[in-house]
C-alpha cells in the first residue's frame, strides 16, 4: 500500500522530469494574480517606503544602474546608508551618483555612495569583486543580489509586430506565452553556463558565499535576493538546460534560475549557524516597469511603455527589498524559520508580507541537489561555507586568471 510520503516522493520525481502543464498553469495564475491584485494587496504601504535608521549600514546593491536596483541604491543612500553600487557599467553608475548628489544638495550631508565593477557574466569578475571588498576588512551589513536578466528574444519580425500590438493589452503574461511559442537562442557565458542561470543564480551565489567574512564582520547582517513569483522548476542534473530533455526557452532559463536561487538560499540559511547573525531572504518585487523588456525589438519596447496602470513603478517595486534589507523584525522571523524542519528561507512578497514561495521550492531533496551542483558550478568546495565561518581560507576555481596574468 502506498503511503502519503511515498506518493509525495513519486510526485516529486515526476516534477523533476519536467514542468507539467499544471505547474505552468499555476505559474501563470501567480503572474496574473500578482498583476491584477498587487496594487490592492500593497495598498497599505506608503510610497516611498519609510525606512528605519540606516546610517550605520553598509550595503552592496548589484545591478543598481537600472530599474529596481537603481531605486534601492538611491533610497538607501538618501536615508544615510553607505551604498556600494556593484555594476558592470561603471560610467553609468558614476553619472547617476553625480546626478543624485546634485539633486541632494542642500538636503543634508553628501550621499555616501561609491561604485565597484562587477560583471555577473564572469565568475572571475565576481571573485575579483569579493577579494577587493574583503581586503578592506570592513563590515558588510546588507548584500542585495538584485541584478538579473530575462532575455526574451529570438522572435521574428511578424511575431514582434503581433507582440507589440497585443502587449498593450496583456503585457507580462503575453511575454511569457510568446517565449513558449518562439524559438529562442540559448546564450552561454564564457564560464560555460546558461546566461539566466549564471546572472540570476550562480554569480550571486558565489558572491554571497565569498562575502561571508565581511558579512560576519557586519553581523547582524542580511543577504537579500531579488527573486520572483515564477520560481517554478529547476532540474539540478541539467541546470544549464543542455541535456536535450526539454526545449530551451528564456522562460525556462529564468524560472530555473529563480527557483535555484530560493533552494540555494534555503540551504545556505540552514548551514549558517544562528550565532553567525547572517540571514538570507528572497523577495518578490511584484511586476515592475523596468528595463526588463530591453531585449525586445524597438516596436515592442514602445508598446511596453503603454502598460496598464496596475504595473508597479520601480519605486513601488523596490519596497519589498528595502523592507527585507532594513526592517528590524526580519532577524526574528528568520530565526523562527531556521528553527523549523522545513528548510525554506524567508520569502517576502511585493506587499512586504512573508509568504510561501512556489510548492517546488519546498522540495528538500532537490534543494540539496541544487546546493551541491551550484557549489560545483561556481568552483567552490562542498565545505566552503563551514570553512569561511571558521575563518579559514577557501580556494575558488575562478578569479585566478588576473592573478596569473599579473605574476607574468
Ligand atoms: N521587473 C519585474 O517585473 C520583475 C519581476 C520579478 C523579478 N524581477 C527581478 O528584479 C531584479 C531587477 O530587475 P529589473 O526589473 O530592475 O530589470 P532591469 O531594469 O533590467 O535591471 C537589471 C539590472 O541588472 C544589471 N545586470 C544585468 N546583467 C548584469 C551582469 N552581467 N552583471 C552585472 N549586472 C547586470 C543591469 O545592468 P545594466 O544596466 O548594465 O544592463 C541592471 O542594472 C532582477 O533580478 C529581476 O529578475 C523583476
Amino acid at each position: 500500500m502506498e503511503t502519503a510520503s511515498s506518493s509525495s516522493s513519486s510526485l516529486n520525481k515526476k516534477k523533476k522530469e519536467a514542468l507539467g502543464w499544471m505547474e505552468w498553469l499555476r505559474g501563470w495564475c501567480y503572474v496574473i494574480h500578482e498583476m491584477l491584485f498587487q496594487r490592492i494587496l500593497a495598498s497599505h504601504l506608503q510610497n516611498p517606503l519609510p525606512l528605519p535608521p540606516v546610517n550605520d549600514l553598509t550595503c552592496i546593491v548589484t545591478g543598481s544602474t537600472s530599474g529596481i536596483g537603481r531605486e534601492i541604491a538611491r533610497q538607501l543612500a538618501e536615508s544615510g546608508a553607505h551604498v556600494v553600487m556593484a555594476v558592470r557599467n561603471v560610467k553609468a553608475a558614476q553619472e547617476l551618483i553625480q546626478k543624485w548628489q546634485e539633486e541632494w544638495t542642500g538636503r543634508g550631508l553628501p550621499l555616501n555612495i561609491e561604485v565597484m565593477e562587477l560583471d555577473l557574466l564572469s565568475l572571475d569578475s565576481v571573485v575579483r569583486f569579493a577579494d577587493a571588498w574583503n581586503a578592506r576588512l570592513g563590515p558588510l551589513h546588507v548584500l542585495i543580489n538584485n541584478a538579473g536578466i530575462f532575455s526574451i528574444g529570438g522572435c521574428d519580425a511578424m511575431n514582434d509586430l503581433l507582440l507589440g500590438f497585443l502587449l498593450e493589452k496583456f503585457h507580462y503574461h503575453l511575454l511569457f506565452a510568446l517565449t513558449l511559442l518562439c524559438p529562442e537562442p540559448q546564450k552561454v557565458s564564457k564560464d560555460g553556463h546558461e546566461e539566466h542561470m549564471q546572472v540570476n543564480h550562480l554569480a550571486p551565489a558565489l558572491l554571497s558565499v565569498l562575502l561571508l567574512p565581511s558579512l560576519i564582520r557586519g553581523s547582524p547582517s542580511r543577504i537579500v535576493n531579488v527573486n520572483s513569483v515564477i520560481a517554478l522548476f529547476v532540474d539540478p542534473e541539467d541546470m544549464n538546460v543542455v541535456s536535450g530533455k526539454r526545449k530551451f526557452t528564456s522562460l525556462l532559463g529564468y524560472t530555473s534560475s529563480k527557483l535555484a536561487q530560493i533552494m540555494f538560499s534555503s540551504v545556505l540559511q540552514k548551514r549558517l549557524p544562528a550565532e553567525s547573525g547572517i540571514n538570507v531572504l528572497c523577495v518578490s518585487p511584484g511586476i515592475v516597469h523596468t528595463n526588463v523588456a530591453r531585449d525586445l525589438s524597438k516596436i515592442v519596447q514602445a508598446a511596453y511603455h503603454l502598460i496598464p496602470y496596475f504595473i508597479f513603478s520601480p519605486q513601488e517595486g523596490s519596497r519589498s527589498t528595502l523592507f527585507s534589507a532594513t526592517d528590524p523584525q526580519i532577524p526574528e522571523y528568520c530565526d523562527l524559520l531556521r528553527a523549523d524542519d522545513w528548510p525554506v528561507c524567508a520569502f517576502i512578497s511585493q506587499d512586504c508580507r512573508p509568504t510561501n514561495p512556489s510548492e517546488e521550492a519546498h522540495n528538500v531533496e532537490t534543494s540539496y541537489k541544487v546546493w551541491e551542483k551550484t557549489l560545483e558550478m561556481i568552483g567552490l568546495p562542498s565545505d566552503a561555507v563551514e570553512k569561511l565561518i571558521e575563518g579559514e581560507e577557501v580556494k575558488c576555481k575562478y578569479g585566478t586568471q588576473q592573478e596569473a596574468a599579473l605574476s607574468h
